[in-house]
């Protein structure tokens, strides 16, 4: 089988049915700082029990096709001494792994970040298809400002980006592009409509130049939405045509996948707009399209959870409604009615 083939069958296991991908990637100090908000203590261990909750979630498989880990959990085992990776393996859940080393300030360009980890990065990526990685990801951040994103902000994320996806090519992990336009700041859905068709546009050009196979690959964009300080409350509608129409610029057709983030958006509000862009556009879409979501989707279970064993179930079983409500939500199906179904979901 050429490799080719083998990344165009990930992809499309990855894009499958009902299914979406989980991100459970959050680096140390992000997830960290999500747990001091809700109480519960930051370390090693607390991390790897949160990781075990997630993925023992019974049905998970059932919404979730593909799971991104980050370094730390994707050599952890559960309490039973199961490697993590088996264990969605079992569930039919392929693992992923986050390769980038973080945004960092981007020198010269005051407010703007690159995204770091090229160095060593073949090999890196070799040790993680032999711990049963199949695809990875990478994520770039453009910020909206005064006077920025700057094109060589926008043109240097767009070339790491491109750089890495070779190097997954090359491995056989199918590369997850992530180029997020960061919902901070008071600017209008138009600015956002007018960055992130910029930012796509250079970054399928990078694609192109460096050689990456579209079909093998899959990108995980932001929803093009108002900042979060903007006094702009587009309708779900109004963001599913922002988006898709954006997309349709600039995406080729070829790539198999799109697979949003949620970027802080309210999970509730990120199932209804993954919905209305399939009810409006779902038959002049050229890719699949389905979520990627780490809070939308984690959040509440976190909340519930708080570091106590006495509420692992519950925790679960929010985890999986927020699946399962996403899942409607990429077969057009989501209701607002599924949420009164409140965390005991069952189907
Ligand atoms: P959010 O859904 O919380 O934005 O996270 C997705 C992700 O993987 C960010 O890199």
């Amino acid at each position: 089988m050429s490799t080719t083939t083998t990344l165009k069958e990930i992809a499309a296991q990855l894009m499958r049915d009902n299914k979406g991908l989980l991100a459970m990637d959050e680096s140390t100090n992000t997830c960290n700082k999500r747990f001091e908000e809700v109480g519960i203590p930051q370390t090693e261990e607390y991390r790897r029990k949160y990781r075990d909750l997630i993925v023992n979630t019974p049905g998970l498989g059932r919404y979730i096709s593909g799971a991104i880990l980050f370094d730390e959990t994707i050599k952890q085992n559960a309490d039973d001494g199961t490697p993590f990776v088996n264990i969605l393996q079992r569930n039919g859940i392929i693992p992923g792994i986050k390769v980038d080393e973080g945004a960092i300030p981007m020198v010269g360009f005051p407010g703007e970040k690159i995204t770091e980890g090229l160095d060593g990065l073949g090999e890196r990526l070799k040790g993680y298809y032999n711990m049963g990685a199949r695809f990875a990801k990478w994520r770039a951040v453009i910020t909206i400002g005064a006077e920025i994103p700057s094109a060589t902000c926008i043109k240097a994320n767009a070339y790491t980006l491109a750089r890495y996806a070779m190097f997954c090519q090359e491995a056989g992990l199918v590369p997850i592009v992530e180029p997020e336009v960061v919902m901070d700041g008071s600017h209008s859905l138009e600015k956002c409509t007018e960055v992130t068709t910029e930012v796509l546009h250079a970054v399928f050009n990078a694609l192109y130049q460096h050689r990456v196979d579209l079909e093998g690959m899959i990108l995980k964009p932001n929803m093009v939405l108002p900042g979060e300080d903007s006094a702009e409350k587009p309708s779900a509608s109004q963001v599913a045509e922002a988006t898709i129409k954006c997309f349709l610029r600039t995406v080729p057709a070829t790539v198999p996948g799109i697979a949003f983030l949620s970027g802080g958006q309210p999970a509730e509000l990120a199932s209804e707009r993954l919905n209305q862009m399939h009810v409006q556009f779902g038959d002049v879409m050229p890719w699949a399209l389905t979520f990627s979501y780490s809070r939308a989707v984690q959040q509440p279970a976190l909340e519930i959870w708080k570091g106590k064993d006495e509420n692992i179930v519950e925790a679960q079983q929010a985890l999986l409604h927020r699946a399962a409500c996403n899942s409607a939500a990429k077969l057009g199906k989501y209701t607002a009615e599924m949420e009164s179904a409140g965390y005991k979901f069952q189907d």
